[in-house]
């Protein structure tokens, strides 16, 4: 099949297009034809090498973790899922290998849902992995209830964006950093936008003299420092970007893969809960060009790679 892949780490320019070997469909897994795969940070950052230290690299690597794509064969112990079917996983296993940046990727069960009907596939693969991050923070850890007032930082980006809609559907106030160019788009989620950088303590402080009551940090260093001070008394903090979030009180966290989870994101994605902004798509042979945008740390939304199955079958 075809796919993205890189035999060593470095820049984009390490990601090649073409022939990698077709995976194996475990028992409890399905071979999923892809139609899109969202691009994550981590992908990027797993490509230059930085994640070394957690997760072994068995080149060639397919990066990617996100998808949305069809069922085409099940594995022969799975009764979940036939032919046909559209799914979205978080196809995350515990070392890196094969990714989603291809035509077929096998996917355990533990990492897939439906896909909501209403989105498209771009859509829906950008719902994955920063859904389940602002789920499973807001919702299991800081567990975030009606009438708080909370703050999410890069309101704008993947992780925020779904952050600031899932916030405010459990019944909370949201407070989103964002750069000015993303304000309406953040008061759109249905967030209150502030400036970040210099002075960001004081204009949260004007909105909320009381400080908020939970912290989700998606940025670290200044972001997460200026954090701390804007807790009310029993405030929470999670951070998914910086560890010495420890050293302030919070926790760190890694999004793990969770059928049941996913599920019901996909789910409140069908109720209109949520939606997902694809700021961008790129066909898969241009997946360097996909990463170098979002190394630039400045996406709305999501940006997504597709793959165009009516040109390969032409
Ligand atoms: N631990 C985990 O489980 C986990 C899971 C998902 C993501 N992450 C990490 O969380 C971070 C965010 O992920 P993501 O997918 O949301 O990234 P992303 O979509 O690439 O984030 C881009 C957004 O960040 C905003 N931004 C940049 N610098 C900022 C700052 N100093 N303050 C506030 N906003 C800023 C930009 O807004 P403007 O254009 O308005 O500046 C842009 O909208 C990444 O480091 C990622 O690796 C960790």
């Amino acid at each position: 099949m075809k796919a993205i892949s890189y035999s060593r780490y470095g820049g984009p320019e390490v990601l090649a297009f073409g022939e990698v070997r077709d995976p194996k469909v475990g028992p409890d897994a399905v071979l999923v034809k892809v139609r899109a795969a969202a691009v994550n940070p981590v992908d990027w950052k797993a490509r230059e090498g930085y994640l070394e230290g957690t997760l072994e690299a068995v080149f060639p690597v397919v990066p990617g973790w996100d998808v949305s794509g069809v069922v085409v064969r099940p594995g022969v112990a799975v009764s979940e899922f036939d032919v046909g079917d559209e799914v979205i996983g978080y196809v995350r296993e515990d070392f890196l290998s094969r990714g989603t940046f291809a035509e077929y990727v096998a996917a355990p069960l533990r990492t897939l849902a439906r896909k909501p009907r209403n989105l498209s596939f771009e859509e829906a693969a950008g719902l994955p992995l920063a859904g389940l991050t602002a789920y499973q923070v807001l919702i299991k850890r800081l567990r975030v209830r009606r009438g708080e007032t909370i703050l999410v930082h890069a309101a704008a980006g993947g992780v925020g964006s779904l952050a600031v809609q899932l916030g405010v559907h459990l019944g909370a106030r949201v407070i989103g950093t964002a750069s000015e160019s993303n304000h309406d788009f953040v008061r759109r989620l249905g967030g209150e936008p502030v400036t970040y950088g210099d002075g960001l303590g004081d204009r949260v402080r004007a909105l909320a003299p009381q400080g908020v009551d939970a912290v989700f940090d998606t940025v670290g260093g200044d972001a997460l420092k200026a954090s701390a001070n804007l807790l009310a008394p029993e405030g929470r903090l999670v951070s998914i970007a910086d560890g010495d979030v420890v050293n302030y009180g919070g926790r760190y966290y890694f999004v793990r893969p969770d059928p049941e989870d996913l599920q019901r994101l996909s789910d409140l994605a069908e109720e209109g809960v949520v939606s997902v902004h694809v700021s961008e798509t790129f066909p898969l042979e241009r997946a360097a060009d996909a990463h170098r945008l979002n190394q630039e740390g400045r996406t709305r939304g999501k940006i997504v790679v597709t793959v165009d199955w009516e040109q390969e079958n032409a």
